[in-house]
């Protein structure tokens, strides 16, 4: 088979993209630890407010120094609104909805997750820096979604 040269320096060209594309997806997704989360656990959306876990939303430090997020995201507000976690510790968060589609976006970290009614959404992250964090719900729920904010404050570990 006759290939113009043209052709090959098209085809050249495009294999060269992708694999460029693929390269910087890899690099990225390893380097920033961007993976889709793989928790999988379902809850009744409608038990939420009367579940003995999600009722009591709060952050726990462990005595390892790591620490648990449980909570909630719903119309329009995230319980708890503000959460203090240890920096440079892996922080586990469990959340989940009673009405609708949330997002939990810790602003300028890795951390972010869809909160969806019947799932209970969990992930763990490390914050490597201190300091005040924007909690930002970035899924479309309702009519005073820009309004829905939360806050995560990551502290130095006091020994
Ligand atoms: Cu909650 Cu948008």
């Amino acid at each position: 088979m006759k290939v113009e040269l043209y052709e090959r320096i098209w085809m050249a060209l495009a294999a060269v993209m992708i694999a460029g594309f693929l390269a910087v997806m890899i690099s990225s997704s390893v380097a920033h630890a961007i993976h889709p989360p793989s928790h999988v656990e379902t809850i009744d959306p409608a038990q939420v407010a009367t579940d003995p876990d999600f009722s009591r939303p709060r952050v726990e430090v462990r005595p390892d120094g790591s620490a648990l997020v449980v909570g909630t995201a719903e119309m329009f507000a995230f319980k708890p609104e503000t959460v203090r976690v240890p920096r440079g510790r892996p922080v586990t968060f469990r959340l989940t909805s009673p009405d609708v589609i949330h997002g939990y976006q810790v602003v300028g970290t890795n951390a972010n997750a869809m909160i969806l009614p019947g799932y209970v959404t969990q992930f763990t992250v490390v914050f490597p820096r201190a300091g005040e964090y924007l909690v930002a719900c970035n899924e479309y729920c309702g009519l005073a979604h820009h309004l829905m904010q939360g806050k995560v404050i990551v502290e130095e570990v006091r020994r």
